[in-house]
This record gives C-alpha cells, structure tokens and sequence, in this order.
C-alpha cells in the first residue's frame, strides 16, 4: 500500500515534468537524498511518459500522480503505473475509479463540508492544500477534533522551514511539497542540488539537526 511507504517516509515531493527522462533524473535524485517518492503532476503533457518511465526504471521508488483533475487522467496514471493518485480538491469520477482499481487516493479537502464529503467517499487520507492558505498547522489541530480518523498530507506552502510544525500533528500523515524539486532545479538538471534539498528534508522529518 502506497500510504504505508508515504508515512515511512513522511515527505511527498511534487514534481512538474518537462519531459519523459525529467521523471527518472528528478526520481533518482530524490531517492539518492533518501526520499523514494514522486508525485508526478498532470500540469504538463510530459506527466504520462514521465511516470512510465520513472516506474520501469526507478522500482525503488514510489511513484504516483499529482494534480489529477480528471477521470482521464487518473486512468492514464493508472496505465503507465502510478501507485497512488493525488487530486488538488475532491472528484466523484476519479475517486470511483479509484476505488474500483484499488489504488491509493488522496483527494484534496479543507473545509469541514470538503472533508465529510471526501470521508463519504471511503477516503481517510486527505490532501490538506494550499496549506500555508488555509490556515496552515492550526487549522488542522483544530481539525483533529471532530475528524480523528482522518490523515492529512498538508501541502502548498510547506517548506524545510516549517515542515516539522506539520509533522509534529498526530494526524499528519506526511507533508508534500515542490521547494526540493523547483522548475529550475528540473530545467537547469540540477540534480545534485535536489539531491542535497531532499536529505535536509528527510534529515529534518527524522528529528534529525542539520
Ligand atoms: C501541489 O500541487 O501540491 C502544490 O503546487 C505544491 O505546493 P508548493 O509548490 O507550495 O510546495
């Protein structure tokens, strides 16, 4: 199960592809920093052959799809070989299909209605975003009351700096975010760069001192 190997590991990195083979560098450097999960965004056409191609050569790692807004898009996912599926907000399609393949979704939710609904849904990992907007580590303290069942992956705005004030919540699951993997880091094939973000992270998600 993909949830299993994401609280081991507690850091989601969001990656946004330029090309096939920017899957398997960026996968690759991340796992070498100690962190053998992507979530590999549909917000470029590259998405699909970048996580086929990072899933057949990276069987380390744990690869899943990010910013699925559509049913076609979490079939394409599931096709090349995600593990798991990451919507921004909440799809009725996407969750149905998920569920009917048995893969790992992780819609997004933030107001109480949001979370009862995706709950209604037979999800109890739910995608905290944007975070830092939405009121960030306090809000989902207070969250933790009526909803203490539920698993939270805060992301949007999470960063080395504040990354331990999430984690520190019993009902974070992990946290997930983009700072370890930025556009230029990916365009500029600063790979060894992305390598070093990745262990300060997992160094500081370990309660480890830089
Ligand atoms: C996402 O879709 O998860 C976010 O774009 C990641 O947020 P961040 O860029 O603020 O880390």
């Amino acid at each position: 199960m993909a949830f299993e190997k994401i609280s081991e590991i507690k850091i989601v990195p969001v990656v946004k592809v330029f090309g096939a083979d920017d899957g398997v560098n960026v996968v690759k450097a991340l796992a070498a920093g100690g962190i053998p999960v992507a979530e590999i965004t549909y917000r470029t056409a590259a998405a699909g052959d970048a996580i086929a191609a990072a899933v057949a050569e990276c069987p380390e790692a744990l690869i899943g799809a990010g910013t699925v807004t559509k049913l076609s898009e979490a079939e394409d996912a599931v096709s090349r070989g995600a593990s798991f599926i990451v919507s921004p907000g909440y799809s009725d399609a996407v969750n149905a299909f998920c569920k009917e393949v048995g893969i790992d979704y992780v819609p997004g939710a933030v107001t109480p209605t949001e979370i009862m609904h995706a709950v209604e849904g037979g999800n109890e990992v739910i995608k905290f975003f944007p975070a830092s907007v939405y009121g960030g580590a306090k809000a989902l303290k207070a969250l933790g009351a009526p909803f203490p069942g539920i698993k939270f992956i805060p992301t949007g705005g999470v960063s080395a700096e504040n990354l331990a004030e999430f984690l520190a919540l019993p009902n974070v699951l992990a946290i997930g975010g983009s700072w370890m993997v930025k556009d230029s880091l990916i365009v500029e094939k600063k790979f060894a760069a992305i390598t070093e973000l990745a262990a300060a992270a997992r160094n500081i998600a370990e309660g480890k001192l830089l």
